[in-house]
């Protein structure tokens, strides 16, 4: 079979099937052309919250689906390959941001959507990249306890610096690998050329950044740019995406070890496998987790 037959029967199958598949921008670029749905954490998030079909199929990563699952408990979800979850999701349990919490008295529990539906349970919001900064903002709670990313965190409390922050030593593997060094080199090989990162890079790294912003949020940047030439600080395929959407203008990454193995791990034989029933993970939540994660993510939704 071809990638393009595959496509087809992909499509002819989801149709027939009523099912509504949703990528991450992370995704390869065969996936992206039998998506129903592109976009970031929280564009997923909304687009979940929104759409009609029964069945939804998440090419992304675990805590994604478990998004979805949550704001449509009636639907059938499916992660399209069940190996791939997001490291930083594991990095701290329902348990420990209890203890945080008590530590903390008066903070209220903010945390980044790349975390289980159980940790959200005893979080008071979540939020995503592109909307952290305009939810704490609107949050009456001066003091925020901001959990797993510090990176992100650390970001988001410089764009608000009326409020307290308190964080956790956790982020993404993949984009703490970035530092000044590669900004340096990047910056000296391609001296016209904008940095634009996410704000999972480290401090030095945003620093430096010409635009900080979600994954959706740095390919309208490069789209609305007058300027020719853009060293991309996120996952290796926004790179590619852009260099498909904008042809005429030129996209480096920032360092050829800006590779996520989980986002990488869904191919679109997965897709195919999970449009047939033969592949995938139905995703199932207890109903005290929905019920409690659900307030979590409504919450980023009214707010943000
Ligand atoms: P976005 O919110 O930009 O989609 O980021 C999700 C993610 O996992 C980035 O590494
Ligand atoms: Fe998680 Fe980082 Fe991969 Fe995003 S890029 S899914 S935060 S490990």
């Amino acid at each position: 079979m071809t990638i393009q037959e595959m496509q087809e029967s992909i499509q002819k199958l989801k149709k027939e099937k009523d099912i509504c598949i949703l990528a991450h921008a992370y995704q390869s670029q065969d996936i992206w052309e039998v998506a129903d749905y592109i976009g970031d954490s929280y564009g997923l998030s909304v687009q979940a919250s929104k759409t009609d079909s029964k069945t939804i199929i998440m090419c992304g990563v675990r805590f994604m689906a478990e998004t979805v699952k949550t704001l449509s408990p009636d639907k059938t979800v499916y992660l399209a390959n069940p190996i791939a979850g997001c490291p930083m999701a594991a990095q701290l349990s329902k348990n420990d941001v209890i203890k945080l919490k008590e530590e903390n008295p008066g903070y209220a529990a903010v945390c980044y959507i790349n975390t289980t539906s159980e940790f959200k349970t005893v979080c008071d919001v979540t939020v995503t990249s592109s909307s952290a900064v305009k939810i704490i903002k609107n949050m009456p709670q001066k003091d925020i306890l901001f959990v797993p990313d510090c990176n992100l965190g650390g970001w988001v409390k410089k764009e608000v610096p009326e409020k307290n922050f308190k964080f956790f030593n956790g982020g993404c593997p993949t984009h703490r690998k970035m530092t000044q060094w590669d900004v340096k080199a990047a910056k000296a090989a391609h001296p016209d050329a904008l940095l634009l990162v996410h704000p999972e890079c480290r401090a030095e790294v945003a620093e430096a950044a010409d635009y900080v912003g979600s994954t959706t949020g740095i390919m309208i940047f490069a789209e609305d740019s007058d300027a020719k030439e853009f060293i991309i600080g996120t996952e290796a395929s926004i790179v590619q995406h852009l260099q498909f959407k904008l042809p005429d203008k030129k996209f480096y990454p920032l360092s050829q070890e800006l590779v996520c193995p989980n986002m990488r791990a869904t191919t679109l034989a997965d897709v195919y496998n999970c449009v047939k029933g033969t592949g995938g993970e139905e995703i199932i939540l207890p109903d005290d987790v929905i019920a409690g994660a659900r307030k979590c993510i409504d919450k980023m939704i009214e707010l943000g």
